[in-house]
């Protein structure tokens, strides 16, 4: 912060900040911070199938869809005024390697392929670039056991990323969004996508991602818990922010276009840091724990789910996000209107 652009201010009785709050219009003239439906990324989950809008319980109002229900609610969601999605795909079949991750038919290559027929400029596609949903241990990418204990093998995991990547980039994605915390992900892709004629094609890179118990939801609607261990060996550790710090300037180095902090709640020091250090377009990940905590509370009359909701992303805004990924998107877009 730099205190040499403060005015000085006088003291009471000279000062009375309530003077800027007693009319609301005037409120809305001083308000620093503004909310709107163009922020948001709706994270969508497709399936294998047709006609399916299966409901993930602890998320409620958020489906797995297949190719053909995720078009219709694309489209409703576009009606509403948002206009970027991240796709998760749950595929037929999981296996070792995640191998139907780079399959050119694979379920997320399908979807895009129905939704880019369907809205071929209207929306933006953003594509989650991981193994977890894809391996049958649900890790995030390729394993080996060192000194004993069986690990994700970051190098091996390198190129099948990077070809998932170039798939996707090939099937329609407009963005692309490394979610595994894999060290060199950054460079390994946009050399791939670069040598495949994508080098127009922007990686918003999952940086500073945390080891977090705030993922719970999601690993029941992308069907990805590790079936071992946990995420630590890979994701960051709660209780370290300046290792987010290094974690930013490793993925702008090798060339990240946009960087995200996820989970968003917990870590809004971690997003106005990264602001302040680095002023690149930053994204804030509203995960399925912050939304479930915010659905169970209100089902049972606990909080205002509205006014509760707009708070939360209005502080995600306010520490420094311009975009937001949330499963409030839908809601809150209506509220807006
Ligand atoms: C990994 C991925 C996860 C989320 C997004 N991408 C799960 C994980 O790291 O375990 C979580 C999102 C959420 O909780 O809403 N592919």
């Amino acid at each position: 912060m730099n205190h040499a652009n403060f005015s000085p201010i006088p003291p009471f009785p000279v000062s009375r900040p309530r003077r800027l709050r007693a009319n609301p219009l005037l409120r809305e003239l001083v308000r620093e911070t503004a909310l709107s439906a163009q922020d948001l990324i709706l994270p969508l989950f497709v399936r294998p199938g047709r006609g399916i809008r299966k409901e993930i319980p602890s998320m409620p109002g958020n489906c797995q869809l297949s190719c053909d229900t995720l078009v219709e609610e694309v489209g409703i969601a576009r009606e509403l005024g948002i206009t970027a999605f991240i796709l998760f795909g749950i595929p037929e079949s999981k296996d070792a390697t995640g191998s139907r991750a780079l399959d050119d038919e694979g379920i997320v290559q399908q979807a895009l392929r129905a939704l880019r027929k369907a809205y071929p400029t209207e929306v933006l596609l953003i594509t989650d670039e991981c193994f977890c949903e894809y391996t049958d241990h649900g890790h995030c990418g390729i394993l080996h056991e060192q000194r004993g204990k069986l690990d994700v093998d970051n190098d091996a995991t390198l190129p099948i990323l990077a070809q998932q990547c170039v798939s996707h980039a090939k099937a329609g994605a407009d963005v692309i969004a490394p979610s595994g915390m894999m060290d060199g992900m950054v460079q390994a892709i946009r050399t791939a996508l670069d040598a495949a004629g994508f080098s127009h094609i922007p990686i918003l890179s999952y940086a500073a991602k945390y080891a977090s118990g705030f993922y719970g939801p999601f690993r029941d609607a992308a069907e990805s818990p590790p079936q071992f261990g946990d995420r630590s060996s890979y994701q960051m550790d709660p209780a370290n922010s300046d290792e987010a710090l290094k974690e930013v300037a490793l993925d702008l180095a090798e060339g990240a276009d946009i960087i995200m902090v996820k989970p968003a709640l917990a870590y809004l020091d971690i997003i106005r840091r990264v602001k302040e250090r680095f002023a690149v377009p930053v994204a804030a990940y509203n995960v399925s724990g912050e939304f479930a905590m915010v659905k169970a509370a209100a089902a049972r009359g606990w909080i205002d789910e509205r006014r509760v909701t707009l708070e939360i992303l209005t502080s995600i805004r306010r520490a420094g996000a311009e975009m937001i990924l949330t499963y409030h998107a839908k809601d809150v877009a209506r509220w807006l209107r």
